[in-house]
């Protein structure tokens, strides 16, 4: 059994000078594409499923395949819900057994992003998982909405992790979900400056697209989670529509075998349970 808690597998992480890659995932191809890519690794990973992703496939129904695989798996895997943006569907994932959910107040006034961070951390907390916050903006959500970009201020990261409890806090340094329209300007200067001042492990989220050098320069500056969905999704998509025809188990095999080429990439940069 291989279900991990997401705290331990950030903590190993920092202890090793890695990151944990976190891909999230809308299917069983994906599910077992990202485990089997794990496996061959030999490195844990967090299996994810963003809130507003659901309606592609409901939580009762993919929740309980990436806990099966996860439990299944030859390495530790840890299950997280995704921005978490409702108390019903937290409350559902930390039922079902998720080892941590992350509520996602990035969008509120300050005060309010701790008050609610706070409440759901500690309702992770007393059923024995974990908690994930946010605070910045990084100027559009995991589902495609629009907002504003704003770098996290670093005396503001301190106090949320302070005041919040969370086990592991996503910072904005100028990443972005989604495609990037150019190269991406990573604030590394303001990434130091979080790690200076907060305890907590950090998450970079909007990995895809990030390229080596930019996940190394933020492993190195104290990233231990790097989320990636887009490239999963697109390595899915690609593989069926390169198959094409009406051959649902030929497209089926590609777009897991693609996940897993995809996934692998990514842990290998990330590192391997050594210096990265
Ligand atoms: P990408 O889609 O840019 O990889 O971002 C994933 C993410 O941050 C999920 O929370």
């Amino acid at each position: 059994m291989a279900l991990s808690g997401l705290k331990t597998l950030l903590e190993e992480a920092r202890r090793q000078n890695r990151a944990v890659g976190a891909f999230n995932v809308a299917s069983a191809e994906m599910i077992l594409g990202c485990v089997e890519a794990a496996e061959e690794t030999s490195a844990p990973i967090i299996l994810q499923a963003a809130e507003a992703r659901l309606s592609a496939v409901p939580l009762e129904v993919l929740g309980p395949a990436m806990l099966g695989a996860a439990r299944a798996a030859r390495v530790p895997v840890a299950v997280q819900l995704d921005h978490g943006k409702t108390e019903k569907v937290i409350r559902m994932a930390l039922d079902m057994g998720f080892t941590s959910v992350m509520f996602d107040g990035s969008d509120l006034p300050m005060e309010e992003n701790i008050a609610m961070t706070r409440y759901f951390a500690d309702m992770a907390h007393a059923r024995g998982a974990c908690a994930e916050g946010e605070i910045g903006s990084l100027g559009a959500g995991e589902g495609g909405e629009k907002g504003a970009p704003a770098c996290t201020d670093p005396e503001e990261a301190a106090l949320f992790a302070a005041r919040t409890g969370v086990d592991a806090l996503a910072v904005a340094i100028g990443n972005a979900h989604g495609i990037y329209a150019g190269a991406p300007d990573f604030r590394f200067d303001i990434l130091a400056g979080i790690t200076a001042r907060c305890g907590v492990p950090l998450v970079l989220h909007g990995g895809t697209g990030a390229g080596e050098e930019r996940f190394r320069r933020c492993i190195r500056g104290g990233i231990r989670k790097i989320n990636i969905a887009t490239a999963v999704f697109m390595a899915d998509a690609k593989a069926r529509a390169a198959v094409g025809g009406a051959d649902y188990f030929a497209m089926s095999r590609a777009a897991r075998e693609a996940v897993r080429r995809t996934a692998e990439d990514h842990i290998r940069v990330f590192g391997i349970g050594k210096e990265c």
